[in-house]
This record gives C-alpha cells, structure tokens and sequence, in this order.
C-alpha cells in the first residue's frame, strides 16, 4: 500500500467500489472517486460513501463516464481501479444490453485509451466468474476456456480482453491486473442478490424467490476478501495478468438458506421460480494463483461472512472490521 499516492477508483460509489474507498482513504491514499450516481441525490450511494465522504483524502466526481473527459480525471493517477460498470447477470438480456455494453465496454475502451495515453502505470479492473460459464462444478483456473452462458459475462469478457489489448500495445506503460470476482457479498450488498435478500426474509423482508431448483452453487466471497485482493493486485506485482478472487469454496442457494436459518433462528420463507436464462449451474475459483502472485488468500468463510453481514444488518451499521472477522 505504501507504493499509493494517488488512485482512481471508478464505480466508487458501488458496492465494492465503497468498501475500497474506504480502506484506501484509511490507509492514507489520496482517492479520487468517480461515479454517475451522485451521492448528494442518490441514497444508496451516500450510504456506500458515508465514511469516505468524510476524509480529507478523498474527492468526489460525479460523471458519466461513457461521455465526460476521462484524461483529466487520471491526471498523475499511480492506480486506476475500473470497478465502473453494470453488474447483474440476469437483466443483461433484451433491451438492456445496449446499457451494458455502453457501461461496461465502451467505458473500459475509454478508461484503457486515457491510461495508456497518460502512462498511468496500473489498472486494475473488475472481471467476472461469468466469463468461464458452464463448468461442471470442478475449480476454474484462469488458463480455463471461457464460454460466458449471459449478455452479462459476454460484456465483462470483452473489458478484460480490451484491457489486456491496451497493455500489450507496442507504446504501453500500463501493466493491467484483471480480477475476476466470485460472488461478493456482505455489508450494503446490492438488493438484487442473494445473501442480503435471505438475511432481509429473516427480518421479515419479501419471501426469497428461488430461481430453479436452489441447487446452483457459487464460490461466495466476503468483501473484505475482494478488497484485500485487488489492493495487492495494485501493489504486489506490476506484471500483466488475469487472476480468480473467489473464497474457494462452492456453496447451493439451498446451502445459504440453511445456514442463515441457524444463524438468525429464523425459518426463511421461499418460494420456487424458474429458473433465469444466464445462470450458470456452478462456480468455483481455483486462486492459487492469485496466492502465488498476489500473496493473497481468503480469510473468511461463508459462515463467518453471513455472521458479520447479519450482524451488519441487525445492529449498529458500522464499518466492517477484520477484528471481528472469524
Ligand atoms: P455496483 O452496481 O454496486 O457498482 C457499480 C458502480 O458503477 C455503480 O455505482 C454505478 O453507478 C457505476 N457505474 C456504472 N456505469 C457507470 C458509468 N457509465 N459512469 C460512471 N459510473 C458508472 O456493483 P458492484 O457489485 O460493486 O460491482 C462492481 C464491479 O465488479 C462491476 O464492474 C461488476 O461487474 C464487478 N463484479 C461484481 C461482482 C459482485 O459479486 N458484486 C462479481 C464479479 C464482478
Ligand atoms: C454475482 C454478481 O451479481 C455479478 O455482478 C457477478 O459478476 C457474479 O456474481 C460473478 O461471480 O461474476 P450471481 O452469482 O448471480 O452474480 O450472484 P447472486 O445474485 O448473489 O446469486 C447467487 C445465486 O442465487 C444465483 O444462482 C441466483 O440464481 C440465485 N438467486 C439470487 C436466487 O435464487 N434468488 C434471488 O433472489 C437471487
């Protein structure tokens, strides 16, 4: 971390984008946080950004980043993280594609030009499980064929491979590390996934739809994980590469259930939906790369993780601190 002066984080006020403001701006980084959601007329952002909104080490933009002047935001940027984007894997079919190929591969074309024109030494951007699809369950590496099964990971494959083209440009000083993230979740999780909507059924939020038969398992990964992971992907190595962050461990929709009911003591209603075009039966990080190049390993399992998101929810709505991590 020490090797950060300045970075670039867009997407900052995301859910993940958040979180690694934060614990940028903590460990004494100037952070210039971008975003098209606003946090002075957007709740959600303001929530991801109470306590970063409050440092003297960060600045605020508000923009669109398919449209706004990118060079001057990177100006003497050590780091670019590129969290920018539109996340779901289920909505991205019909007419909503047009946005996420704009948010996500037209921005990342913008992002990796205005780096690479600038020099700017590091990006980080944000990849996605979906680009490898139907596995079988057994761990994907990264050298693994990718066959995304959605609109979604189509879009989150071509930002990675444009930025991997952008830094083996002949007059490129970027070096890029794509990360693709498993599944995060905990506090201020988005409302559209999973984990937060069981943990909001046990306080007697809607009844949790389960797409298909609940038996789709995903590599559940804690967000202090993936915070902690892409910082050493800006800091531990400047080499060019792609890298799984995912917990390791793959967990059913029916697994989740069972294990926020011993956790609240509640029974959590469901209801059986079919199943959503996009989703892929399985997925499971192989990350020992990541531990070899990165030095990084998960610290908390899903258990654990559903503990401190549940506390999150129930009690003070304070920062997440590895303290308490178990
Ligand atoms: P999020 O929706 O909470 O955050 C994304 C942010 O990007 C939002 O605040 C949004 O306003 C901003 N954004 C989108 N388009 C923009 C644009 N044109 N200009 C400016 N800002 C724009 O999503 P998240 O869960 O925090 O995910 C962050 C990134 O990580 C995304 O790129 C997503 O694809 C990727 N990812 C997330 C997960 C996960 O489990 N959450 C897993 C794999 C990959
Ligand atoms: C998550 C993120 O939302 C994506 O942004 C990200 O790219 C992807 O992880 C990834 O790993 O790359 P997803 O795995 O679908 O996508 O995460 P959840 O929305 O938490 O869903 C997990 C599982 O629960 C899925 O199989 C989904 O079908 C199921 N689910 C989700 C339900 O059955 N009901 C719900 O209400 C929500």
């Amino acid at each position: 971390m020490s090797k950060l002066r300045r970075a670039v984080v867009t997407g900052a006020a995301g859910f993940i984008g958040g979180h690694l403001v934060k614990r940028l701006v903590d460990a004494g980084v100037l952070v210039i946080g971008v975003d098209r959601r606003d946090p002075k007329h957007d709740t959600l952002a303001a929530a991801n950004l109470t306590e970063a909104l409050q440092s003297p080490n960060f600045v605020f933009v508000p923009a669109d980043l398919v449209d706004c002047s990118v060079e001057s935001l990177l100006l003497d940027a050590d780091v670019v993280f590129h969290l920018a984007g539109i996340p779901g894997v289920r909505p991205s079919w019909g007419e909503r594609f047009s946005e996420y190929a704009e948010c996500n591969i037209v921005v990342t074309q913008r992002i990796m030009e205005a780096a690479v024109r600038l020099g700017v030494p590091r990006v980080v951007v944000a990849s996605s499980s979906s680009v490898y699809g139907r596995t079988g369950g057994a761990p994907s590496a990264e050298t693994a064929a990718t066959a995304p099964m959605s609109p979604y990971g189509v879009s989150k494959l071509a930002a990675e491979s444009l930025c991997l083209a952008h830094a083996d440009r002949a007059d490129s000083r970027t070096s890029v590390a794509a990360l693709r993230y498993f599944t995060v979740y905990g506090p201020r999780q988005r409302a559209d996934m999973l984990i937060g909507r069981v943990l909001e059924a046990a306080l007697g939020g809607p009844p949790v739809r389960v797409y298909g038969a609940g038996g789709q398992r995903r590599d559940f990964t804690f967000i202090t994980d993936a915070v902690e992971a892409t910082i050493a992907a800006a800091t531990a190595t400047d080499d060019t590469g792609v890298f799984n962050i995912g917990a390791g461990q793959a967990s059913s929709v029916t697994d989740v259930v069972r294990i926020a009911e011993e956790l609240t003591g509640t029974r959590i209603p469901t209801s059986p939906v079919a199943a959503r075009d996009g989703d892929v039966p399985a997925t499971l990080a192989d990350h020992s790369r990541a531990r070899e190049v990165l030095g990084w390993g998960p610290q908390v399992d899903l258990a654990g993780g559903m503990r401190r998101h549940w506390q999150w929810l129930t009690a003070d709505k304070s920062p997440v601190s590895e303290a308490s991590a178990s």
